[in-house]
C-alpha cells in the first residue's frame, strides 16, 4: 500500500472524491485541492487513465519535518533516487506551499534538484539534467506546516490535457472543468437513456466531447501519448498494458451501445472547424455533429423528448457589451423554453447577473472556478413552474 495525492482544482474535491469512489477505490480522504488515496500502483494507474476530474496523481516517496532550510537538502540527498530514476534522466522539480523557513518556491525546487543531482553524481559519476518542458521524471515537493512531502508525479503533464484537443490559442474550458460541470447535471443518468445532448454555443466542443466520452465509457487518458510514470524505474509495463487493453475493450463496447444524439452549434465557423477537428482526433467523428448556426435559429432536431442542453456563453465585461450579452442570455432562455420542453438546461457563466434576467428560476446553482475566475453553473428544468413569463 502506497500513499497517493490526487490533485484537482480547488472546489472540485467532493466531486473527485465521488468519482474515485465510483471507480471502486477505497482508502480515500478528501483534503484541500486533492484527495488522498491509500492504495496500490494499479489504483494509481487506473486514476491516471480514467479520472475525468483529476489534475495529477502524486506518489509519496518521503515525508520529513523541515525546521531549517538546510534540512531540505540534507534529507532529500538521502532519498534513494536511483531506485526511481536513471543517471542520465531529465528531471524537473515542482515545489509548492510555504513555511516560515522556506518561503520561496524557486529556492525550494533548486535545493531538491541539487540534492537529487548530488546524490546521483556521488553514486554514478553521472548527473541528471533539468528539462522543464519535456522531463522524463517530474518530482513534486510540497511544504506544509514545517513538513515536506516528496512525491513522484505519475501523471506527468496535467491529466486535464486529454490530447484530443488542438492547441489553437483560444481560451476554451479545461476538459476536467467541463467534466465537473457535467458531473453536477443529470447527465450520468440521462446518458443511459434514449436522450440527446446539445451545446448551442459550443466553441471548440469541449462539453460535447466530454459528454460523449462519458456516455461511451471511453477513458479520458486513452488519447495521451505520455504519462509521468513511463520513465520511472519501477514502472510496471505489463500492468499498464493490461489497463490500456481493458480501456480499449470498454471503448469498443461503449461505442456499440445505442448512444444519445450529440450536437454542437456555434455562430463562428472557425470554432465549428476546431470542434470537428477535436472530435476527429478523439476518433469520434461519427458520433456527434458540429454545425455553424446562430442561436437565433436553434431548433430541437434531435427527436428526443429528454436530454441536456448546456452552454458556456460569452460573458466578457467590456464596455458596451452588457446589452448584447443580456439579449443573448435572454434568447438562450427563450429558445430552450420553446424548443426543449422537458429537458434539463445548464448555463455556466462568470457573470451571474446575466442569468438573473432571463425569466427562469434555476433549480440548482453551483460555484466553480474557471482558472482564477469565480463562475457559476445555473441548472434549470424546462417546465412551466419555473418560468416567470409566458412561453
Ligand atoms: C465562451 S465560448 C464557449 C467555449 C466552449 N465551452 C469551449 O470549451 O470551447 C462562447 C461561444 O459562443 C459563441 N457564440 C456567441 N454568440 C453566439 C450566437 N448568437 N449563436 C451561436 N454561437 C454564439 C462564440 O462564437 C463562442 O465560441
Amino acid at each position: 500500500v502506497k500513499t497517493f495525492f490526487i490533485t484537482c482544482p480547488k472546489g472540485l474535491e467532493p466531486l473527485l472524491f465521488e468519482e474515485l469512489t465510483s471507480m471502486g477505490l477505497k482508502g480515500l480522504k478528501q483534503s484541500l485541492a486533492h484527495v488522498e488515496l491509500q492504495g496500490s500502483l494499479e489504483d494509481a494507474y487506473r486514476v491516471c487513465l480514467w479520472s475525468r476530474l483529476a489534475n495529477r496523481v502524486l506518489m509519496m516517496i518521503d515525508r520529513f519535518p523541515c525546521l531549517k532550510t538546510e534540512q531540505l537538502y540534507t534529507k532529500a540527498v538521502g532519498i534513494d533516487w536511483l531506485s526511481h530514476l536513471s543517471p542520465d534522466d531529465k528531471i524537473v522539480v515542482d515545489f509548492s506551499g510555504m513555511s516560515e523557513m522556506i518561503n520561496h518556491s524557486v529556492f525550494g525546487a533548486q535545493k531538491i534538484k541539487d540534492a537529487i543531482v548530488d546524490h546521483v553524481r556521488r553514486k554514478t559519476d553521472r548527473r541528471p539534467s533539468v528539462d522543464k518542458d519535456n522531463p522524463d521524471l517530474r518530482i513534486n515537493a510540497r511544504v506544509y506546516q514545517d513538513e515536506v512531502t516528496i512525491s513522484l508525479d505519475l501523471s506527468g503533464e496535467s491529466l486535464h490535457r486529454r490530447a484530443y484537443r488542438l492547441d489553437m490559442g483560444i481560451a476554451p474550458l479545461k476538459e476536467n472543468l467541463a467534466a465537473a460541470l457535467l458531473w453536477r447535471t443529470q447527465w450520468r443518468k440521462l446518458m443511459t437513456e434514449p436522450t440527446a445532448f446539445v451545446d448551442p454555443l459550443c466553441g471548440s466542443g469541449t462539453l460535447v466531447i466530454e459528454a460523449l466520452l462519458m456516455a461511451a465509457d471511453i477513458a479520458p487518458g486513452i488519447f495521451r501519448k505520455k504519462f509521468g510514470f513511463e520513465a520511472w524505474k519501477q514502472h510496471d509495463v505489463q500492468l499498464w498494458q493490461r489497463l490500456l487493453e481493458e480501456a480499449e475493450v470498454r471503448r469498443e463496447q461503449g461505442l456499440k451501445r445505442t448512444l444519445p444524439i450529440f450536437q454542437g452549434y456555434d455562430i463562428d465557423p472557425t470554432m465549428v472547424d476546431i470542434a470537428e477537428q477535436n472530435l476527429k482526433h478523439a476518433g469520434l467523428e461519427n458520433y456527434a455533429t458540429f454545425t455553424t448556426q446562430d442561436l437565433f435559429d436553434l431548433k430541437n432536431t434531435t427527436g428526443a423528448s429528454k436530454g441536456l442542453i448546456i452552454s458556456n456563453p460569452p460573458y466578457g465585461a467590456r464596455l458596451g457589451e452588457e446589452k448584447a450579452l443580456n439579449e443573448l442570455y435572454e434568447l438562450f432562455a427563450r429558445k430552450t423554453r420553446q424548443e426543449f420542453y422537458g429537458w434539463q438546461v445548464g448555463i455556466f457563466t462568470g457573470n451571474v447577473a446575466l442569468c438573473a434576467k432571463i425569466g427562469m428560476r434555476p433549480v440548482k446553482k453551483y460555484k466553480f472556478f474557471n482558472g482564477a475566475l469565480p463562475c457559476e453553473l445555473f441548472l434549470y428544468e424546462m417546465d412551466e413552474k419555473y418560468f416567470f413569463t409566458e412561453k
